[in-house]
């Protein structure tokens, strides 16, 4: 198909979470002509869903025993010798700013009595530093803010557009997108600048944190275009879904800040999941409680479980302080106040992605990354709880002004030159299966057998689609980022952070490294 519409931008962003509007707010406050396309409504991303809040040491406004310092030794211990530390440090000091300017623009969080902002804790911090909105609607917050702003501001939005591929000219620079609109009518978006802000993956998995949009679209389209990925191995689970017999699809979350209230795992039998396993105990980095939860499920009483438990009966007030979670309990019939809360670990955050610089630029000129999508080195081999929304909007702001250097540096294409992309069609798995293959093989615990009997099944089920309609283009994302995640996971024969390999249960020095992968000209990582 022939695109039939046509669209001019400086900056063109695609997706609207944290990252996106972020950027998008930032680059027209500069001046440059900025189109967002976002593939559902433009406040339907994966960042609403955020609940626990964002990790950020304040030191005007709290009187801590903790330091910007603290926090980046948190996030290098829980990314396991991954984490880019340079990365790190610049990110996490450019969080008080950008926390003062979304409260500027009208974001409110949570208030202790004392009238500072209210903290709490979760896995792998070692202080009280994440702050929240709403009890456990800190995503929610953020994203109507900046919805909002966006609103006020008349950045302007395509929703339910979906982009394709990118164009490149002769010299391999970006210069736009293809996009199918809202009824599938496909149009070209030029631009010198383009920035994938397109969230994550989750569904890759039967069950996932993520909604029904986290396809990987981003990843998949950077791949496309030639960029260097990295780090795609490492799937975050998080420990605690509300568990649900037969649940597929989107299992609300039961954010980490419960534990970190004082809420406790236990098993069948009522013993604890988490002693002895970690100094931390319950609040443990996320990969350590999510595979000491899947250890214990596996040696229950009686054979195989698919659950634990929460136990959040001694935290007073919970209704109040954790909105979500008590209406998502109330739906099975549950009150955390008298019931332990049935959980699972299910997917929940790609730690990998797009290699960027900590101002979002990729290998290829004129395509940005931001956000979920990106891999900047922030989170190594497993991401510190909270670190994400922080993440987005610092680097959301740093990318925008990136762009507008490199387009005042003549760095970037002219978008008349950029030639339409050569996949019309792209390889496609059917995507029970693949999601099948994929929570059996390479979630939490692998090995390379499991990961060769996967990556027949994928191949199998794969056969060349056309990507005329967006279910086409985003089943043709999952496959190849499944492809890439299953090259590198069977290639890592360590286990590190969120990357158990059953079959290299330690971790080895040779492989403190990140792999960067690439498309080669077949198509395959
Ligand atoms: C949670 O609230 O537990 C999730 C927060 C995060 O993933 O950073």
């Amino acid at each position: 198909k022939t695109p039939v519409w046509e669209a001019r931008a400086d900056l063109v962003v695609i997706g609207s979470g944290v990252a996106g509007l972020t950027a998008a707010l930032r680059a027209q406050a500069l001046g440059l002509h900025v189109l967002v396309i976002t593939k559902a409504a433009v406040a339907d991303g994966n960042t609403r869903w955020a609940q626990g809040g964002v990790a950020v040491v304040l030191e005007n406004e709290h009187d801590l025993d903790d330091s910007v310092e603290k926090h980046a030794e948190d996030t290098l211990t829980a990314g396991a010798g991954l984490v880019d530390e340079a990365a790190a440090r610049s990110i996490l000091d450019g969080g008080p700013a950008a926390i003062a300017r979304l409260r500027a623009d009208g974001a409110t969080f949570d208030s202790s009595g004392d009238g500072l902002l209210a903290r709490t804790r979760e896995g792998g911090h070692s202080a009280f530093r994440v702050i929240h909105a709403g009890g456990d609607a800190t995503g929610a917050e953020v994203e109507r803010a900046l919805v909002a702003q966006a609103g006020q501001a008349r950045v302007p939005v395509l929703e339910h557009h979906i982009a394709v591929d990118a164009l490149r000219t002769p010299g391999g620079r970006v210069a736009g997108v293809t996009v199918l609109d809202r009824n599938g009518v496909p149009g070209v978006v030029r631009a010198p600048a383009v920035l994938l802000a397109s969230g994550g993956l989750g569904q890759l998995y039967q069950a996932t944190s993520n909604p029904e949009i986290a396809t990987g679209d981003g990843l998949a389209l950077a791949l496309r275009a030639g960029a260097t990925v990295a780090d795609v191995e490492f799937v975050q689970f998080h420990p605690t879904v509300l568990y649900t017999p037969g649940a597929r699809g989107r299992c609300p979350l039961v954010t980490e800040a419960v534990r970190g209230e004082g809420a406790t795992l236990v098993d069948g039998a009522g013993q604890s999941v988490m002693r002895g396993v970690h100094p931390l105990g319950d609040l443990a980095p996320r990969d350590v409680v999510s595979a000491a939860i899947t250890r214990r499920m596996l040696t229950a009483p009686g054979g195989v479980d698919d659950h634990v438990f929460l136990d959040a009966t001694g935290i007073a007030g919970f209704a109040q302080r954790f909105p979500t979670v008590f209406a998502a309990c109330g739906v099975l019939g549950l009150d955390p106040a008298r019931d332990p809360i049935p959980v699972t670990p299910a997917a929940h955050f790609s730690c990998g992605g797009v290699v960027t610089t900590v101002d979002g630029r990729s290998s290829v000129p004129g395509l940005y990354a931001a956000g979920e999508v990106a891999r900047t080195g922030l989170h190594g081999a497993n991401r510190l709880a909270s670190n994400s929304l922080l993440e987005g909007l610092v680097v959301g702001q740093r990318v925008a002004e990136a762009v507008a250097a490199d387009l005042a540096a003549g760095l970037l294409a002219d978008p008349a030159r950029g030639r339409l992309p050569s996949w019309t069609t792209a390889p496609t798995a059917e995507r029970d299966a693949l999601q099948r293959v994929m929570s059996r093989y390479a979630a939490i615990g692998r090995d390379a057998d499991g990961l060769a009997a996967a990556g027949s099944v994928l191949d199998l089920s794969t056969q060349d689609s056309p990507l005329w309609t967006h279910a086409a283009v985003e089943d043709a994302a999952l496959t190849v980022v499944a492809q890439a995640l299953l090259t590198a996971a069977d290639r890592r024969t360590e286990s590190r952070g969120c990357h158990v390999r059953t079959d290299f249960p330690a971790p080895s020095e040779t492989w403190r490294r990140s792999q960067h992968i690439r498309l080669s000209l077949s198509g395959q990582p």
